[in-house]
């Protein structure tokens, strides 16, 4: 199979300011953890007695109008009355525990089988507080200083010396903090933030903790604002592109300021970050700013013969923007942006550059696995790399804002992305989500996503929201159109879409509200609205939902799309024919779409597996919400019942086409088969290990990039066939098992195209150890993602291994996390053991910061040969 080769990785975030006052410090390091309040917080915190105070915080950061004011006439500055001892700079922290960001304390554990599944079975919710002492130079007096956090969850407050500066409540977007008028300069400043995660907020495992980066920025009092620079491209040709930078700057002094603003345009490397000499050069030009006030100026350049940013190109240009005063520089920020079109057709799908893409699309929670939450570049790298392996050419960041490497990666590796904000908005799933934060913070959320994403080509899309309760009436209606509204008045260049449930979306007003009509399950209605609103351009914005546990087969093999559990071990067999009542196979979905070639494509119910959310063995109400009616709605809720009396073990999703460890499914290759079509690839399923089963009917399945093809067993073949019209897969249904082997050979457009085999294997009989790098950065983040085979003597993966392994590690690294894929074991993600499933295991090895040197990871399993790999750390 054709391996992908990407560039190697950086870290660099690329907003960089060399020669510029500017600073942005990683301030990931030394912090302090304890979890809960000091006692003498009484219920001072809670949000609805807090908000007076972050609401105007908000507004300042993205220069709206306060819309509220305090009736306690108190904002940030002022809450030092409530004294509460973990805020003050001189309380006695030394016993707390030391840790780097990002970090997610929910992943720490342990499982607790009385939790509910829905939200992975782990302790993510509750209080607790990051405390960091630093010092800032005397040299600093006079600058701006800000804490800048990309994200944490969730409902943040911020203390510096003991003084309230600010804060952030939802969990998922971008934000910052002022701490210049609070700072000392020349001296120690304690920091000291409080998080609170309500415990019914989420329908999924949403985290715990300070798990993205953060950053301190510095700036000379007339800087450029938070994500102050905005770059479009209007008009491309093959000769010339438009490019137009408008840029904001915050005037912090008490005097009127007089600067000039240029920006030249440089090309880029891979990683964002500018090559050469500039190609182009504005002209200067003047910015007036009142004391205190913003202002904003722009420039129009013109490219000439732009290398265009694609899905296989990925280039990119960098615009960096000078302020000078008395021709020195005070400021310089960098921004990467692509030059490329994008239109979204409603007869023709969506157009890259002018030629047809179809969206072949994943949905992606944000947890990272055994990992959790906690953002890792090298791991969301994976994630995307196995996708991409895929024929996956699409993220949507599922329900909620991505962290901002994810959309670098996705701007380096070519993949589009469809940007969510919103689970839900006034009314909400589950008592205490967003729907609590909708009518004081809906506006400053989206305009943190959409300000903060707006420069990435990869984004071709804002989602106002998914499943929205109030889709079907009119107040929903208004609040769809008030949302899009304000998408559009910071972005004109991208289509606001939704995710919608329910059919008559399509028709009562919703759809007119966004621009394209999106829906989740319908896609036995895609010909009927292109029938009835040919000028509608249509997305399946959420596909599929299929179920299975990787390598888990149950027979007999049934139709039915509701069967396919395995009741006593809480697997979902992995023939790819199951999902809930709202879902369906991959067959019938692209059926739907073959037969409606204006549909765009498809974002699928989900690319892995992710942590909560364990349908079918998810007694999380909230799924009621997916049924048409109300007979099966009842229905649904006497088995959702069921399952929370036998309180089922599953703690993590089967909708994966890939599972929680990284390990593809059977239904990565059916994917594969119709999004890489000139690859030539056959899979065979399920396993050929079947002691006991001789004799019995054990239907065979292949999925293939091939239209043609023969099945052996043993030699003897078990007929050829052809896939037919809406055929995805091929299906020996009435195979009689017996042990051996089993080929197929497959032809495409009458020429052989590719044979595979899948064999009865011996038992056990040594470990494998297979990294997915060889070389690792020495920084303390980069990551060895390690697959352990169970094999047999031959080297033969066998299909049902179980075996307990034992994992340790010499030279410049450490254990991180293990994991095997299955959604129902409560074994630790943090630990040095892992019994395999179904064959694999999977060890994280994280490197040590500035320690170079050779790393040997090791893996013993009793009576098994024993494995031992070793790596480079630089
Ligand atoms: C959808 C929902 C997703 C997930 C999925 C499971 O209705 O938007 O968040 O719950 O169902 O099939």
């Amino acid at each position: 199979m054709a391996v992908t080769v990407f560039i190697p990785t950086l870290h660099a975030t690329p907003e960089v300011q060399s020669d510029s006052p500017r600073e942005r410090l990683p301030f990931n390091r030394g912090w302090l953890f304890s979890r809960n309040d000091p006692p003498d917080a009484g219920d001072a915190l809670v949000y609805e007695r807090i908000k007076d105070w972050l609401l105007p915080c908000g507004d300042h950061l993205l220069n709206l109008s306060p819309r509220r004011h305090s009736p306690l006439g108190t904002g940030p500055g002022e809450m030092r009355v409530v004294g509460i001892s973990y805020t003050l700079a001189d309380y006695d922290d030394s016993r707390w525990r030391k840790l780097n960001l990002p970090h997610d304390w929910g992943i720490e554990g342990p499982f607790h089988p009385d939790l509910t599944g829905k939200t992975a079975k782990l302790p993510w919710f509750g209080v607790a507080w990051y405390r960091k002492h630093f010092a800032l130079p005397a040299i600093d007096t006079g600058r701006h200083v800000y804490l800048d956090l990309d994200g944490a969850m969730a409902y943040a407050t911020v203390w510096i010396n003991g003084i309230f500066a600010g804060g952030w409540p939802y969990g998922y977007t971008s934000w910052r903090v002022d701490l210049t008028p609070y700072i000392k300069f020349g001296g120690e400043n304690t920091l000291a933030i409080r998080l609170d995660n309500p415990r019914e907020s989420s329908r999924w495992y949403p985290g715990g903790g300070i798990y993205r980066n953060v950053w301190l920025v510095k700036t000379a009092p007339v800087h450029i604002a938070q994500w102050g620079v905005r770059v479009t491209t209007p008009v491309i040709t093959n000769d010339s592109a438009v490019v137009n930078v408008a840029v904001t700057i915050d005037n912090k002094t008490g005097n009127k300021s007089e600067t000039n603003v240029i920006t030249k345009i440089y090309q880029a490397d891979h990683a964002g970050l500018p090559v050469g000499q500039a190609i182009l050069q504005s002209s200067s030009v003047t910015a007036r700013i009142e004391a205190g006030e913003q202002a904003w100026v722009s420039h129009s350049l013109v490219v000439p013969s732009p290398r265009l940013w694609s899905l296989e190109t990925r280039n990119r240009y960098v615009a960096e923007t000078d302020i000078t005063r008395d021709s020195a520089i005070i400021d310089r920020v960098r921004t990467p942006f692509g030059i490329r079109a994008i239109q979204h057709t409603a007869g023709n799908g969506f157009l890259l550059n002018g030629k047809r893409v179809p969206i072949r699309g994943v949905c992606m929670h944000h947890d990272l696995g055994a990992l959790g939450t906690a953002i890792n570049f090298r791991a969301m790298e994976r994630q995307l790399e196995i996708l991409h392996e895929m024929g996956c050419n699409a993220i949507r960041t599922s329900h909620n804002p991505p962290a901002p490497e994810l959309l670098e990666l996705c701007d380096r590796m070519g993949f589009l992305v469809q940007a969510e904000a919103f689970d839900c908005w006034a009314s909400g799933k589950v008592r205490d989500d967003y729907s609590r934060l909708f009518p004081d913070w809906h506006e400053k959320d989206l305009r943190s996503m959409v300000r903060r994403d707006r420069n990435h080509p990869c984004v071709i899309q804002w989602s106002i929201g998914n499943e929205i309760r109030e889709q079907g009436s009119s107040g929903g209606r208004k609040l769809a159109a008030h949302l899009a509204g304000i998408v559009r008045e910071d972005d004109r260049s991208r289509p606001v879409v939704a995710g919608f449930n329910l059919i008559q979306s399509g028709y009562n007003g919703m759809m007119t509200a966004a621009d394209i009509v999106g829906y989740n399950y319908k896609p036995f209605e895609y010909s009927k609205i292109h029938r009835t609103h040919p000028q509608y351009p249509i997305l399946g914005t959420e596909t599929a939902s299929t179920i299975s546990s990787r390598g888990e087969y149950v027979f007999p093999v049934s139709e039915n799309k509701l069967d396919g559990r395995n009741k006593s071990t809480y697997q979902v067999s992995s023939y790819d024919l199951y999902a809930p009542k709202w879902g369906s196979t991959p067959d019938t979905e692209w059926r739907a779409q073959d037969e409606n070639p204006s549909v765009m494509g498809e974002f699928v119910w989900t690319g892995f597996d992710y942590l909560g959310e364990p349908t079918p063995y998810n007694s999380d109400t909230t799924n009621l919400l997916n049924f048409a009616t109300a007979a099966e709605s009842a229905q649904a809720a006497k088995e959702l019942d069921g399952l929370a009396k036998v309180r089922a073990p599953s703690r993590s999703s089967y909708f994966g086409i890939v599972d929680l460890a990284g390990f593809p499914k059977d239904r990565y290759y059916l994917y594969q088969s119709r999004w890489r079509p000139g690859l030539p690839m056959a899979h065979i399923l399920p396993h050929w290990n079947w002691p006991g089963r001789e004799g019995q009917i054990t239907p065979v399945h292949v999925y293939s990039s091939g239209d043609e093809a023969e099945l052996f067993l043993n030699g003897n073949s078990l007929g050829r066939k052809k896939r037919g019209a809406f055929e995805y897969r091929f299906r020996w249904d009435d195979v009689v098992y017996s042990p051996g082997e089993l080929k197929v050979a497959v032809w495409k457009n009458g020429k052989p195209w590719t044979e595979t085999v899948r064999k009865t294997t011996g038992s056990a009989a040594k470990l494998l150890l297979t990294p997915d790098r060889a070389q690792l950065r020495a920084d303390g983040a980069d990551l060895v993602f390690v697959t352990v085979t169970v094999a047999d003597k031959d080297g033969l993966p066998v299909p049902r291994a179980q075996n307990s392994i034992r994992f340790s590690v010499t030279g410049p690294a450490e254990i991180a996390a293990v994991d095997n894929g299955d959604a129902t074991s409560f074994a630790p993600f943090q630990g040095s053991e892992r019994a395999a499933y179904n064959g694999f295991a999977l060890v994280i090895s994280r490197t040590k910061p500035d320690k170079s040197g050779i790393l040997v990871l090791r893996a013993e399993s009793d009576g098994l040969e024993p494995a031992a790999i070793e790596l480079s750390s630089k």
